[in-house]
């Protein structure tokens, strides 16, 4: 559906360079000679995917406003993301070497600069949100601003992605995971992992995804009938966004992710791959994208670059 009509990889860069020009002139108001903000721009400018920022564009194109209002909150959340990045490669956490296909913040700083530097990004990227006149034209009402702000600290938060970080750091030994969630009579309980490991992905990934698609509609002065059913396309794939993550940890090519793989296994992390298979893992990863397709069936041809990201989530390399 849709695959022939639109061009995904056209517009995907056409979004990406709107956001790392915008991401350009953000880090350009800050002296480049200060090592903590070289910290923060060898991490921000390194690339990836910018797929949430270009899901804000989207949702807010979906929702018939111009995807330029909702750049200051993708700008925001792709910051947010990255500080996420930077703190999860440092040794006290996954301990990787390599991120968009560059050394790691710790690597090619100080592991006290890394973490800084993370939180140089995460506390500037609300100063953007409430102060968007200084970098953007077009930006929200206060109203709505004051509505992002909230929406997105909730995400990346203490209820969000860092208590899905939390429990996934916790869950790191799948051995004693096992045991505990095995009831009294010694019977595994698969269900009861899967729906665990259903919640570590749905708050470390799904919450971030989630708030960049509510973030462009809000933006976009999306009602709340718009609103629900974006809110249910956006749970599903970044479900599904994180269940591929976990496939291309175990069948990736590291030179086109520009990370490790196989550190999954090493680590004994809880992952869809090690409870179902891969096989397995695929087919729910194929089915989480059909049900946020069918959340968003409503919607006209102007949500056919959601439709298109997506099919495309599940059939990346990267
Ligand atoms: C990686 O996110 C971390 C996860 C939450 C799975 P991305 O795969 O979106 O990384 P970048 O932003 O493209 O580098
Ligand atoms: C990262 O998850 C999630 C966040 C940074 C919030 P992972 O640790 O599974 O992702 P990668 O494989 O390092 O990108
Ligand atoms: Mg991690
Ligand atoms: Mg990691």
């Amino acid at each position: 559906m849709n695959k022939l009509s639109f061009d995904l990889s056209a517009y995907l860069n056409v979004n990406k360079t709107l956001v790392e020009d915008s991401l350009t002139k953000i880090l350009g108001q800050l002296d480049p000679s200060r090592e903590l903000v070289q910290a923060m721009g060898h991490s921000l400018m390194a690339g990836g995917k910018r797929l949430r920022p270009v899901l804000g564009l989207a949702a807010a194109k979906a929702c018939g406003g111009n995807p330029l209002t909702a750049l200051p909150a993708c700008c925001a959340i792709e910051m947010i993301h990255t500080y996420s990045l930077i703190h999860d490669d440092l040794p006290a956490m996954d301990d990787d070497d390599l991120r968009r296909g560059a050394p790691t913040c710790h690597k090619k700083f100080s592991e006290a600069t890394a973490i800084l530097a993370g939180d140089g990004l995460l506390t500037h990227a609300f100063y953007v949100l409430t102060r968007p006149d200084t970098v953007f034209e077009l930006y929200p009402k206060s109203s709505i601003l004051l509505k992002l702000v909230a929406q997105i600290s909730l995400a990346a938060g203490v209820n969000g992605m860092v208590e899905g970080q939390m429990l996934d750091m916790q869950a790191q030994f799948i051995e004693s995971i096992i045991e505990s969630i095995i009831d009294e009579n010694n019977i595994g309980n698969k269900q009861d992992l899967l729906d665990h490991l259903k919640k570590i992905h749905g708050l470390k990934t799904g919450r971030m995804i989630c708030v960049s698609v509510e973030a462009g509609a809000l933006s976009a002065g999306a009602d709340s009938q718009a609103l629900e059913s974006l809110g249910s396309y956006a749970d599903n794939i970044g479900l599904a966004f994180q269940v591929m993550d976990d496939i291309l940890n175990v069948e990736g090519d590291p030179d086109i992710m520009g990370k490790a793989i196989g550190s999954d296994a090493l680590n004994d992390k809880m992952t869809f791959p090690a409870i179902l298979g891969l096989e397995q893992s695929k087919a729910y990863a194929r089915q989480l994208v059909d049900i946020s397709l069918t959340a968003i069936s409503k919607f006209d041809k102007q949500a056919d670059p959601l439709r298109a990201i997506a099919n495309y989530i599940i059939n990346r390399d990267h």
